[in-house]
């Protein structure tokens, strides 16, 4: 199983599940969640509306995912995950971050999916400070690999060259880099666009 990071946009991805960070209505919004329908199409909001968890009123909880297919994206499924508001780190915060990253996982290996894209959720119009938030998605995937196989790869995706270099550090903070600086489970990848 390989964890990478991968600096671009996450709608470019062919992978078999790319998580978005979604909200309780799961019904569209800015920031990824719009990059992500708009390249979907409009069929991505539509099945949304269909969820039968979603019923009129009901809500996707902070921390759980429910998936979609991909429709016009490359990626075969969309995971939405909703992510924590930020307030200031004393409403279990992180907590509901790490389910989000476990719960797609957990999703990912029962429907045998061979690889997820992760954005940096909550770290946009949520405010989730990005070293704290790569702290947590890196530990997060690096405790999944401990007892899992699968998915075979776990991209953690960097919009930009900034957040490239923190969840490097945070890579590097892990202490899973090998000494020349490589390694075998996890991988650094620039997009092919930059
Ligand atoms: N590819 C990869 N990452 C992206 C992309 C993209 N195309 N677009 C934005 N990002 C990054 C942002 O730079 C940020 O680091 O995704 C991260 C998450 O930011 P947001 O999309 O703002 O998500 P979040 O902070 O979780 O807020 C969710 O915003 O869009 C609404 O409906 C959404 O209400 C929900 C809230």
């Amino acid at each position: 199983m390989s964890i990478e990071i991968w600096h671009g946009d996450i709608t470019e991805l062919d992978v078999d599940a790319i998580v978005n960070a979604a909200n309780e209505t799961l019904l569209g919004g800015g920031g990824v969640d719009g990059a992500i329908h708009r390249a979907a199409g409009p069929g991505l909001l539509a099945e949304c509306c269909q969820l039968p968890e979603l019923r009129p009123g009901v809500r996707c909880p902070t921390g759980e995912v429910r998936a979609t297919g991909g429709h016009a994206l490359p990626a075969r499924h969309v995971f939405h995950t909703v992510g924590p508001v930020w307030r200031d780190g004393r409403h279990d915060e992180a907590a509901l971050l790490a389910n989000c990253y476990w719960q797609s996982l957990r999703l990912a290996e029962r429907m045998e999916l061979q690889s997820i894209a992760f954005p940096a959720i909550s770290c946009g119009v949520y405010g989730y400070p990005l070293h704290q938030a790569a702290d947590i998605a890196v530990t997060e995937t690096l405790t999944w690999r401990k007892s899992h196989t699968r998915p075979l790869r776990i991209i953690l995706v960097a919009y930009n060259a900034a957040a490239f270099k923190i969840y490097q550090q945070a890579l590097n903070r892990s202490g899973q880099i090998d000494s020349s600086g490589g390694s075998s489970a996890l991988m650094q990848g620039l997009a092919a666009a930059t």
